[in-house]
């Protein structure tokens, strides 16, 4: 299992997005961490081998991008997977038939079709609460309660869980405390500060930044689960390539100057559309007017480039999604380039209808993923795709 260089965590973020998990190569000094495009290892003898042996539980380049992303959210393992949903998977093979897992309702829609078309019929059970209020989730806390898994914010509502106080109540109920940090990325926020077990994101999106590839990450910080994490990576298999995770390691090097620049771009688009359209119809944590945005300031050093927004109807929707030309209409987030996107037909559409309208997925809805282009271009493009 991939450990970080303990030295590593002495170093402030940009040098460690930069430096951690990495040294120079052994037989040149190149100083760009090798893509080892190998599937197994030869070994000098029998028994005796140089840590590696086949490529599905082992793969230098993996493991570089693995102890990057640990030590970046502050945790001590790392392990990759070929997506998030590969990862989110490879996570519920901790749990076993019988066993409760409590989850926000608001969540990507992929992890809600995972969990209630395919592991539910594995005998996992699932609660789905409103976790913007921490007593809900202490509330569907049962004795076969295992884990309580959180995704904040969440996409596409951009709804604030309180991690510190749903820390507390995953000790008190000896469940592992899970997160989905993909929206924050480590930059903004740090989950295990708060009592999170294990940190996990789709390193499609921020970690990644560039669109190129697809992938997830999980992070622990205790030994026994590392080992638990690390035997279900090898068993079930659901790793990347090399080049994928040297694409996310090269992705990382730039996530602190990235993601000042999303969350700068976020912010003015906000309070521009704010303006435009009212502020109930825009869905910002880094609005004033986010009934959560106290909380958010609170666990998040910054709010990044999601935006959802009311447009009213399908139609309007429809229209400025037609509308955009600098806004890419697509679905994913995180890049360096805006995207737009309606979540009720494209992202959470395996989301059965009823369920959608009632968290407020409506149809009316647009999430944007503000890339780090010129703001003014972008604000351009609304305003031509406002009319
Ligand atoms: C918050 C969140 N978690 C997990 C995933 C799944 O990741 P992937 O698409 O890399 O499988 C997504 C994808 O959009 C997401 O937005």
């Amino acid at each position: 299992m991939t450990r970080i260089f303990d030295e590593d965590q002495h170093s402030r973020f940009g040098t460690r997005a930069i430096h951690a998990g990495q040294r120079p190569e052994v037989l040149s000094g190149a100083i760009m961490t090798p893509i080892y495009t190998t599937s197994t290892y030869v070994q000098e003898g029998l028994g005796k081998n140089k840590g590696y042996e086949y490529a599905r539980g082992k793969n230098p380049t993996r493991e570089a991008l693995e102890r990057n992303v640990a030590a970046l959210e502050g945790g001590t393992h790392g392990f990759a997977f070929s997506s998030g949903m590969g990862c989110t998977d490879s996570i519920m093979k901790l749990f076993k038939s019988g066993d409760h897992i409590v989850c926000g309702e608001s969540m990507y829609g992929g992890t809600f079709r995972l969990f209630d078309k395919i592991l539910k019929n594995f005998g996992l059970t699932f609660s789905y609460v409103d976790s913007r209020d921490a007593q809900r989730v202490a509330d569907a806390c049962r004795p076969t309660t295992v884990a309580i898994m959180m995704e904040t914010p969440t996409n596409p509502l951009m709804r604030i869980t309180d991690l510190s106080a749903v820390g507390e109540i995953a000790k008190r109920a000896n469940a592992r405390f899970i997160v989905d940090n993909t929206f924050a990325s480590p930059f903004f926020q740090r989950p295990f500060e708060h009592g999170a077990d294990i940190v996990y994101h789709s390193t499609t999106k921020y970690l990644n930044g560039h669109s190129d590839m697809v992938g997830g990450l999980a992070v622990v910080r205790d030994d026994e689960l590392a080992e638990k994490m690390q035997f279900i990576l090898n068993s079930a298999g659901a790793v990347p390539g090399a080049f994928d995770a040297w694409l996310v390691l090269r992705g990382t090097k730039t996530l602190h100057l990235r993601m000042p620049r999303h969350d700068e771009n976020g912010r003015r688009i906000a309070a521009w559309l704010a303006e435009k359209i009212g502020h109930e119809n825009v869905i910002y944590p880094g609005l004033e007017s986010h009934p959560q945005h106290a909380l958010a300031k609170r666990q998040m050093s910054g709010f990044g480039g999601m935006i959802s927004i009311l447009t009213g109807t399908r139609e309007k929707a429809a229209k400025i999604l037609g509308r955009v030309k600098v806004f890419s209409l697509a679905e994913s987030l995180g890049g360096v380039e805006s995207l737009i996107s309606h979540p009720a037909s494209m992202t959470h559409a395996s989301v059965p209808v009823d369920h959608r309208n009632e968290l407020g997925i409506t149809d009316d809805l647009v999430r944007l993923s503000c890339g780090v282009e010129d703001v003014e271009d972008l604000l351009a493009d609304l305003e031509h795709a406002f009319g």
